[in-house]
């Protein structure tokens, strides 16, 4: 199992979610999150004043995949979230230990397969 965590541009997720969903993987999360690549700030000025601005909006995209979905998963990402601009973001990919279904106590890689009982 692994852990994609994707930070992408708020504009990109609608695209990414659905083709995901379309190929069977529909469980992540997302959160909003402010960051900083390697740029760092950006100075904006309102009247004179100036402003360093550290840290921007982004979504932080979180999925534990099944190791042979991985590839499929990241591509779908990388496509949809690339424009070839800075800040277009970032893809990490950590090892999971375990995972455990609550409802069933359930663990390992089949916590992740799709349920025959869930519906979209
Ligand atoms: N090393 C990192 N650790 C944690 N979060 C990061 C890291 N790098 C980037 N991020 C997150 O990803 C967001 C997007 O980063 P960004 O795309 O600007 O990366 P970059 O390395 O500056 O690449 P680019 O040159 O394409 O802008 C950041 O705002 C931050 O939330
Ligand atoms: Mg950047």
């Amino acid at each position: 199992m692994k852990k994609i965590e994707a930070f992408i541009r708020h504009e990109s997720f609608d695209a990414i979610r659905a083709k995901l969903a379309d190929m069977g993987l529909p469980s992540m999360s997302i959160s909003e999150v402010k960051g900083s690549g390697r740029q760092g700030g950006y100075t904006e000025s309102y009247r004179g004043a100036k402003t360093t601005i550290f840290m921007r909006p982004k979504l932080k995209l979180e999925m534990v995949v099944d190791d042979t979905d991985l590839d499929r998963a990241v591509d779908v990402i990388l496509e949809l979230a690339h424009t070839g601009e800075p800040g277009d973001g970032k893809i990490f990919i950590i090892p999971v230990e375990d995972a455990v279904r609550v409802r069933t106590g359930e663990r390992g890689d089949i916590v992740l397969a799709p349920h025959p009982e869930d519906g979209p």
